[in-house]
């Protein structure tokens, strides 16, 4: 009976996610999957404003975002929380030190990600609200890229903490004052807009699958906040 209620669920499902969700929206894809193998997805990753876009343009079923709009009428739904850390090398000299002054980091080359990002976004809001003056040294619009920066010795940066899964060796947290920069993600739809059934069994089946992540602390991002690396 059930398989048969789970048949009943077709259609296509657009999501657009910002580019830290896809360390984890891709792979709870699988089981998803699984359950409604009826369903067919589109998945765009792209930064923050190209979703903003995106949104204004009703392109997709749903949208995850770490930063609630300030001009769109939209539905937001909290589930996870992003924090923004420090990256540097294994062999950084700051890497053994703790509680290292905000300030330390104006003298260090920074990797930045690209005009657009909301990771950029928060990082500058932080930095403009304490004075601090980074150098930054490259431009990047990848995470990823900027990981193989950072692991190759460019210098540092600051990413969602989701980037290092699955744990990258060569990169390190560092332990500066006023990190992490608290973030969330959301999911998000445009108010008043129905959501297609498949759509609705998307936002409850990941709503369901957080919980059973924060539950579990399966996800080393929760060690992370709470202390250890
Ligand atoms: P970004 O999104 O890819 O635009 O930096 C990440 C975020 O906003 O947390």
């Amino acid at each position: 009976k059930i398989a048969n209620l789970k048949g009943l669920k077709q259609g296509q499902l657009r999501l657009a996610v910002i580019t830290t969700a896809k360390y984890f929206v891709p792979r709870l894809l699988g089981p998803f999957c699984q359950l409604y193998p009826g369903i067919d997805i589109s998945l765009q990753v792209t930064n923050h404003e190209r979703i903003l876009e995106r949104m204004t343009n009703n392109l997709d079923d749903l949208y995850i975002i770490s930063q609630v709009p300030e001009h769109l009428d939209v539905n937001c739904h909290p589930f996870l929380e992003n924090p923004l850390v420090v990256f540097a090398s294994e062999n950084h000299p700051l890497a053994k030190e703790k509680n290292i002054p905000i300030e330390r980091l104006e003298n260090e080359p920074f990797i930045m990600r690209e005009p657009g990002s909301g990771t950029r976004r928060a990082v500058q809001s932080l930095f403009d609200e304490h004075d601090i003056k980074v150098k930054v040294k490259l431009e990047l619009g990848s995470n990823e890229a900027i990981k193989q920066a950072i692991a190759g010795g460019l210098g540092i940066s600051v990413l969602s903490r989701h980037t290092l899964m699955p744990n990258t060796p060569e990169i390190t947290i560092l332990d500066v004052e006023h990190f992490p920069i608290k973030r969330t993600w959301y999911m998000v739809y445009p108010n008043g807009k129905q959501l297609s059934i498949v759509a609705r069994t998307y936002f409850e089946y990941l709503l369901d699958a957080a919980n059973k992540m924060v539950e579990n602390r399966v996800s080393h991002v929760y060690s992370s906040v709470e202390g250890g690396n």
